[in-house]
């Protein structure tokens, strides 16, 4: 199973004083170098972390991008122009402090199917942010994304027995994607500690990771930050 590192936060540390530094592009060398398989970033509408210079240099720099975007003629058309490896759709609020819930596909089909078929258009891998329930699941593969991403925040936010109850929705969901033929990753909300939890999941491709790692990085640089969630997910059997 693939590491992407999300490396969002490290610009929310600069933006916290419009500095130049930290630059999320200097820390996606090192997650590279630690064996990360690839960077995954947000540009988001209100340019809160990463800005479109970053976006552009990322493209340019790393192995593979992993552009996380809203459903926007304006990030189609940023996405289009610098081509990243891949591209995830998700869905964007402007209050928010973070991705809260999955596109809601099933609801909005021909736009994302619009979408997806543009970035296919210019090479571009496509992976759908999702709730794991089979109504979005279905509605992913029939927008003919290659990738659905499994919402992991409320598995993440939960304990016990609710957090069972959504570590069982989140298999299910794996499962049936696998079935239809979607190839499945997931992210969210994981940590050192809860991703024990993630690694039951069937069929998980990539995790994408990112305030956990940057958080840790801050104590043992980034280099061992990624390292050592790599050596977590070494543990991954299926
Ligand atoms: N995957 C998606 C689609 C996301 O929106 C985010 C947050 O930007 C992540 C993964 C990474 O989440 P976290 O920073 O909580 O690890």
């Amino acid at each position: 199973m693939n590491l992407g590192v999300n490396v969002d936060h490290v610009a929310t540390v600069r933006q916290a004083r419009l500095a130049q530094e930290p630059n999320p592009v200097e820390a996606a060398k090192i997650c590279e170098k630690a064996g990360a398989w690839g960077i995954t970033a947000h540009l988001r509408e209100d340019r809160r972390h990463i800005n479109d210079k970053d976006i552009r240099t990322l493209a340019k720099t790393v192995k593979r991008l992993n552009m996380e975007m809203a459903v926007t003629d304006e990030m189609v058309k940023i996405a289009c122009e610098i081509k990243p490896h891949s591209s995830c759709l998700v869905p964007e609020k402007r209050a928010e402090l973070t991705t809260e819930g999955g596109l809601d596909v099933k609801g909005n089909f021909e736009r994302v199917k619009n979408a997806v078929t543009m970035l296919h258009e210019a090479g571009i891998i496509v992976s759908l942010f999702i709730d794991p329930e089979i109504e979005q699941i279905k509605a992913a593969k029939d927008s003919g994304a290659d990738y659905i991403e499994l919402h992991t925040g409320k598995y993440s936010n939960t304990s016990g027995s609710e957090q069972q109850t959504e570590l069982e929705r989140l298999k299910n969901g794996a499962i049936y994607a696998n079935e239809i033929g979607l190839k499945v990753n997931a992210g969210h909300g994981i940590d050192y500690q809860n991703i024990a939890g993630i690694l039951t999941i069937p069929y998980l491709n990539e995790l994408n990771i990112g305030h956990s790692i940057v958080g840790r990085a801050i104590y043992v640089g980034m280099e061992q930050a990624v390292k050592e969630m790599i050596n977590l997910m070494s543990e991954y059997k299926f």
